[in-house]
């Protein structure tokens, strides 16, 4: 054990597949307008990852990123967390023990999370207790998606959100104050059937009718989860400021989870936040799950949002039904 007390994210990185789908190509798939999508969630195109790649290869090319920005080699990591729900095999190995092979983290545990859009809030939060408890020195943590590949593209409720990509920070410790002040975890798993993949697991294991009642893909009960989400994403910030004693006049940035851009508005609204104090991309990503978060984290950080000393309050939430928030102050 030693003396560090905070926990400083030392590097970021960020990953998204260089093809681009914008709403005009679903138009062609299913019965869907460019209009409709850009209304309901402010989403104009989202990214497709090639056939080669996975969220392996993904979560990798983010996560060198970010090494090289914390100037930490990959020999020297701890631990690596990754956060994901469309890992590369369906149930064993970890991705995590894909990307530390691949990373040549010769030294660090591994492991996966899956806590959906939530999960790199889950995976921050954990990661940060290992730094945190003295324990550990250098730890990654990915949030990374090729969500595309559990999309029904006959289904239009659901192959119009989402997209594929990856954000990875790299956590160290410091004596300067900040970093981690506070934060919220949540689960309510009655709205588990809310969303999500009936078949493929030890519930429903994969046969010929799975298949063909195409129940590998994502369902979801839309309406739903929209009221979750408003309700949840302002309750757990202001919960999470409550913590650390502050209110929602001292956020610089919201950094909301990407899913809608109506969800992330109606967020603002309740906790009385500018425009300039919250970040969205959804536009040009659609909702790429557990990598929204990080991806966002970054380009915030290249668009120079975020100020040494800023409070910046991620907040996440998805199926499960699960959430999380962080509050965390950025040492620059
Ligand atoms: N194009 C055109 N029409 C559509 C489409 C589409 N892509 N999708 C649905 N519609 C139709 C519906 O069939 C419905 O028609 P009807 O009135 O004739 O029945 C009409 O549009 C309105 O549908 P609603 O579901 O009421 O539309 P809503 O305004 O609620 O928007 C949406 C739908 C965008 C899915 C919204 O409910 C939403 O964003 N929900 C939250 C989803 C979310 O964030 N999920 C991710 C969580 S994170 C995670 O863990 C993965």
């Amino acid at each position: 054990m030693n003396s560090q007390r905070f926990v400083r994210i030392t590097g970021w990185g960020k990953y998204l597949p260089e093809r681009v789908m914008p709403n005009s190509e679903l138009e062609e798939l299913v019965d869907t307008s460019d209009e409709w999508i850009r209304a309901r969630t402010g989403i104009g195109e989202r990214r497709i990852a090639a056939p080669e790649e996975s969220t392996c290869t993904l979560a990798v090319n983010a996560a060198r990123c970010a090494l090289h920005k914390a100037g930490v080699d990959p020999r020297e990591l701890d631990l690596v967390v990754v956060a994901t729900c469309t890992p590369d095999f369906a149930n064993m190995p970890a991705t995590a023990s894909l990307v530390q092979e691949a990373l040549g983290a010769t030294r660090a545990g591994a492991f996966d999370l899956n806590a959906v859009c939530s999960g790199f809030l889950y995976g921050l939060t954990t990661g940060s207790q290992f730094v945190l408890n003295g324990v550990y020195k250098r730890v990654l943590v990915v949030g990374a998606e090729v969500f595309t590949r559990i999309l029904d593209w006959q289904d239009r409720s659901t192959c119009v959100l989402f997209g594929d990509g990856a954000g990875a920070v790299v956590l160290q410790p410091t004596n300067e104050p900040g970093g981690l002040l506070s934060f919220v975890l949540g689960s309510d798993g009655s709205g588990a059937c809310s969303l999500y993949v009936p078949a493929g697991g030890s519930r429903r294991p994969a046969s010929e009718e799975t298949v063909k009642e195409r129940e590998h893909y994502v369902k979801m009960q839309g309406r739903e989860v929209f009221r979750f989400a408003t309700r949840v994403m302002p309750e757990s910030v202001q919960q999470a400021l409550e913590l650390a004693g502050m209110t929602a006049n001292d956020i610089d940035l919201l950094i909301p989870h990407q899913a809608n851009v109506r969800i992330i508005d109606a967020a603002a609204r309740r906790l009385k936040l500018p425009d300039s104090a919250v970040f969205a991309n959804v536009e040009r990503y659609g909702n790429t799950s557990a990598a929204s978060i990080p991806v966002a984290l970054c380009e915030a950080l290249e668009e120079g949002r975020v100020h040494a000393g800023d409070t910046v309050v991620m907040s996440g939430f998805g199926a499960g039904l699960s959430w999380g928030t962080a509050v965390w102050k950025w040492h620059g």
